[in-house]
């Protein structure tokens, strides 16, 4: 696992607060937070969040891979993928790494802010930045991730365009949401058209009653009225176990996007990916936060603007 630069600026940070702790064990580096609301688990590999749940039902919310590769290198399969500054393929060089190049380094800590409320911490905010930013042709570039970490997680990818010209980004927040059953589960709130990846087909309408019995692999374009309109989605399934039968809700807001990314691999593709169990893709459904190709009119960032692309989870 590659070290931080500044392990020491990274302990100074982290002993000045009630609610986060580091830990260096087979997850590599991270930090833990717990507040009065939830806890969560943050790989510095990739300014990951690995895990994150909430104390009002002691719920995990992220699906993590039991096959994950925690070696430094290798993206981390499950939890919150930051795909950054591109999504899916680079727009011109197609060699370049999928997902872009911040989730394979990694991220300093620049700041915790906590929130009290007599002995208690009931909101911790995080501030990481990667490494580097001056790769693959991108310079004058920065980006933040602020995490908030409270009754829900909120996590936002702040970009910031300090070069003199016009620069396109694409981006995810590639979240994995863990469900009892993908056969069982009904998707709300993602209404819009569709491109369909492994059929290669556009616009089409979105399901009416959206749930899923195969591969999914779908970008669905967002109405955002310029970055401004949130959007709500519910993702709802049903424990198999029938003696245990219980409804698992996950609700999700996002906003700054202007694609939703719906993605299950289903059976086939599990079992070719070496860093899935099996069934994996039983448990899991993405629902990305995006900015993509994709769009009518897709991201560019003018000289000095700053763009703010955010999903919170209840
Ligand atoms: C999704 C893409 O966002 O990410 C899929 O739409 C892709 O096409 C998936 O397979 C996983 O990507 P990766 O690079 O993490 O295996």
């Amino acid at each position: 696992m590659q070290s931080p630069s500044n392990p020491a600026a990274l302990v100074k940070i982290v002993n000045k607060t009630k609610s986060v702790t580091i830990e260096d064990g087979p997850k590599g580096l991270c930090l833990r937070v717990d507040t009065q609301h939830s806890t969560l688990l943050l790989s510095l590999f990739g300014g990951h969040v690995l895990s994150y749940i909430n104390k009002a039902d002691n719920n995990e919310r992220l699906w993590l891979s039991k096959h994950a590769v925690f070696d430094g290198k290798t993206p981390i399969r499950g939890g919150i993928p930051i795909c950054w500054p591109w999504f899916s393929n680079h727009h011109l060089e197609p060699s370049f790494p999928s997902h872009g190049f911040v989730r394979t380094q990694m991220f300093d800590l620049i700041d915790i802010s906590e929130t009290l409320s007599g002995q208690n911490v009931v909101q911790s905010q995080l501030t990481l930045s990667p490494k580097q930013l001056d790769l693959f042709g991108y310079k004058n570039i920065q980006m933040k991730l602020i995490i908030e970490i409270s009754s829900t997680l909120n996590i936002n990818i702040i970009s910031m365009n300090n070069s003199n010209e016009i620069m396109p980004i694409t981006q995810a927040l590639h979240s994995y949401f863990r469900i009892e059953n993908i056969a069982s589960t009904l998707l709300k709130g993602v209404e819009t058209d569709y491109d369909d990846k492994p059929s290669i087909t556009f616009g089409l309408k979105a399901p009416i009653y959206y749930t899923f019995d195969g591969e999914v692999d779908r970008i669905h374009k967002h109405d955002h009225n310029n970055f401004s309109q949130p959007q709500s989605i519910e993702i709802s399934s049903t424990a198999t176990c029938p003696e245990h039968e219980q409804i698992t809700t996950i609700k999700i807001r996002q906003c700054g996007h202007d694609s939703t990314v719906v993605w299950n691999p289903w059976k086939e593709k599990s079992i070719s990916m070496k860093d899935m169990e099996n069934e994996g893709y039983a448990t899991m459904l993405c629902i990305e936060a995006a900015n993509t190709q994709n769009a009518e009119l897709p991201l560019q960032l003018a000289p000095n603007q700053i763009h703010k692309l955010s999903q919170q989870i209840y």
